[in-house]
């Protein structure tokens, strides 16, 4: 196991910390979310972060490739040659000004980090890349997780393509779409469906792993969460190592943006930047437990003082009133964030905010981001939808600097886009018309045509 690293519970009151070997969910003091953490002054950390600039003409070692392994130094929890890369992270950011000016943001102004461009299709590979490697540093033979369908993916072709471990994924019935169920079939998942939604899976694989010994790769897991740092680090590569003046990001089960916070958080100690980012989390209004928490009951990190009464108070009354979520945008349809307490403190950190969009609101920035190329799935376009509110309160000026992170690939949930796209009323009524989903006003609708020359050439003169 490499020195100077071990596993810190986030809860200032307690900081126990833990040893690299412990297979831990949680801090068995105190039950809060634990921290992968560094004696920084001890490892070599670079002077600069043009520094990672050395290992682009080293591509040929896997790790060097890997857009997670190649910025090691700030996430050294496993020795290079053991950490487990199938080639994720090679992802783009992209300036799209068609996408700008639907926000109202000036031409130039917004960013589009693809993360759909992993090897499974998601953001979600640059976690479970590290995940996986801490898995295989305590000897893990069985790994799951609980999804809404890219964690499951995710784990499922890194289980696939190293063999390190065996695959069991816990998903809730009829939840998931069906790109993602098919990459876990394919990929050889043990595939348990339970009954009821996300949240009823999750509660449900953190009790089976624990009584069973099996790795659990959730993002409870914080070494996934050191994983998904590198996605800021590759914004702030494309962005020649200047810092942006928003991200903008899907919130779910909110491993995403905690761990944006803690790569700034690091990043801002270590003095390899001055500026910190703002951090806009955007759920779905059918899943909008962190919108409801942070912006009307002001819930705040508070120094890890975090109002504990006000989140029991406010999950009672979910459960007594039997809300359960519900969006289009199923990769965040999750009312019980496991990492809300991690969220908490990068909004802190970032200065953060957070919004919630409609169904409607979802799926027309959806049609933006496909219509100016590479395209995505529902959930990822809640961050230009976000943004476009954002901008048009003021919050987000319209010449600031603004990278929506787009999660997932467009073609993990065919069914929301064709729908949209498509004649079939009858479709578009039961995917997203139940939903309150009413025009399509971006819509590219296919043309129907009889198999006859002339009625072709017609059309398209
Ligand atoms: N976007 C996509 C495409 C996702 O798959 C997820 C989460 C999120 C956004 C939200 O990210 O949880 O870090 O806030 N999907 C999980 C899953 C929950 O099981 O695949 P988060």
């Amino acid at each position: 196991m490499p020195q100077y690293v071990y596993q810190c519970c986030i809860n200032p009151k307690c900081n126990a910390t833990y040893d690299l070997s412990e297979i831990l969910h949680r801090c068995p003091k105190c039950g809060s979310l634990l921290d992968a953490d560094y004696e920084w002054d001890k490892l070599p950390v670079p002077q600069s972060l043009s520094h990672f600039e050395e290992y682009w003409n080293q591509r040929q070692i896997p790790q060097r490739f890997s857009g997670v392994w190649r910025f090691h130094e700030l996430l050294p929890f496993a020795p290079f040659e053991q950490c487990v890369t199938i080639g994720e992270g090679q992802t783009i950011l992209q300036q799209a000004n068609g996408v700008a000016s639907y926000t109202g943001l000036k031409s130039g102004s917004l960013y589009l980090q693809y993360e759909g461009m992993n090897p499974s299709g998601s953001f979600k590979d640059n976690g479970m890349s590290a995940g996986v490697t801490h898995g295989r540093l305590v000897g893990a033979r069985q790994a799951a997780c609980a999804s809404t369908g890219n964690t499951s993916a995710s784990l499922a072709i890194y289980c696939a393509c190293t063999k390190l471990m065996n695959c069991v994924i816990f998903i809730g019935s009829g939840k998931i779409a069906y790109g993602k169920l098919s990459q876990a079939l394919d990929y050889g998942a043990k595939t348990i469906q339970i009954e009821g939604d996300f949240d009823d899976a999750m509660a449900r694989v953190q009790e089976v792993s624990k009584k069973l010994g099996i790795y659990l790769l959730n993002s409870v897991n914080p070494f996934r969460l050191e994983g998904q740092k590198t996605i800021m680090f590759r914004v702030l590569e494309a962005l020649r190592w200047e810092v942006p003046d928003w991200i903008v990001v899907p919130g779910g089960n909110l491993g995403n943006s905690s761990s944006f916070g803690k790569a700034f958080i690091e990043l801002h100690k270590l003095g390899l930047i001055k500026k910190i980012p703002r951090l806009a989390v955007i759920n779905a209004t059918g899943a909008n437990t962190l919108y409801r928490l942070f912006e009307q009951e002001k819930l705040r990190w508070n120094n890890g003082n975090i109002d504990q009464l006000k989140v029991d108070s406010f999950f009672t009354q979910m459960d007594d009133e039997g809300r359960k979520a519900s969006t289009i945008a199923s990769a965040i349809e999750i009312n019980r964030p496991v990492n809300l307490t991690k969220c908490l403190r990068a909004l802190d950190f970032c200065n953060g905010v957070v919004r919630q969009v409609s169904e409607q609101e979802i799926l027309d920035a959806k049609a933006k981001v496909g219509a100016n190329g590479f395209g995505c799935e529902p959930a990822s376009a809640a961050s230009v939808a976000g943004t476009k509110k954002l901008v048009e309160e003021g919050v987000i000026g319209n010449d600031e600097r603004v990278v929506c992170i787009l999660t997932g690939y467009q073609l993990k949930d065919p069914n929301a886009t064709v729908a949209y796209h498509g004649t079939d009323q009858t479709f578009f009524d039961s995917v997203l018309g139940k939903r309150g989903v009413q025009t399509a006003d971006f819509a590219n609708h296919p043309i129907s045509v009889g198999n006859d020359l002339d009625a072709i050439i017609r059309l398209l003169k």
